[in-house]
């Protein structure tokens, strides 16, 4: 969903004190081969103890080759039980291919519609642009899937992270109206995903 590029090619300049939308052009007389490979993904990322999955992003900051040509990637390990938190991407749709092990895959709708699947390995899936999503390690041994987005830079919202972990914390009287619960429940939950991030 990022717009078309004007020329070939303009890898970022991620140190200029321009801000505009995306990114200066670094000078293309400066560039090399090396500003268009990436080899970061080849290896796992370390694995988060606390929901046992690792996601690696190779959005524009992490690979600045990427800058207006409307797509990234991302790695996501998992050890068995590993889960993905329910998140959405703001900016793009995902394309993701499951490489290893077996996944519990869902998205919701903004009908609140769940649809969901256990995929294994050489099995896509696609998550419209924006919507809630999540996978859960279903198998015995770890799962591997890779995300594509056509967004240079699709961002990430973790719902769990937005409502219950913002800076400043959204006050517990709007969390407990919304959840239909008291205050401590809420003051524990906000504990809890403080402790997880
Ligand atoms: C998976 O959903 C990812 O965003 O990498
Ligand atoms: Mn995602």
């Amino acid at each position: 969903t990022d717009p078309g590029p004007l020329q070939d090619f303009c890898v970022a300049d991620l140190e200029s004190p321009l801000f505009i939308n995306g990114f200066p052009c670094k000078n293309p007389s400066h560039l090399t081969s090396d500003d268009f490979f990436y080899d970061g993904l080849k290896k796992r990322g370390t694995i988060f103890d606390a929901l046992n999955v690792n996601l690696t992003q190779v959005d524009v900051y992490a690979f600045p080759g990427l800058n207006t040509l409307g797509m990234s990637m991302n790695r996501v390990d998992f050890l068995p039980g590993g889960l993905n938190p329910p998140h959405n991407h703001p900016r793009a749709t995902e394309l993701s291919l499951v490489v290893e092990g077996k996944l519990f895959v869902g998205w919701v709708t903004t009908d609140y519609i769940l649809y969901w699947k256990v995929l294994t390995a050489g099995e896509l899936f696609v998550i419209p642009p924006g919507l809630v999503h999540f996978q859960l390690n279903v198998g015995e041994g770890r799962a591997l899937f890779y995300a594509s987005f056509n967004s240079q830079n699709p961002g990430i919202t973790i719902m769990a992270e937005a409502l219950f972990d913002s800076t400043p914390l959204i006050p517990d009287p709007v969390l407990s109206k919304a959840f239909h619960v008291n205050d401590t429940i809420i003051e524990l939950i906000k504990s809890r995903v403080a402790a997880l991030y």
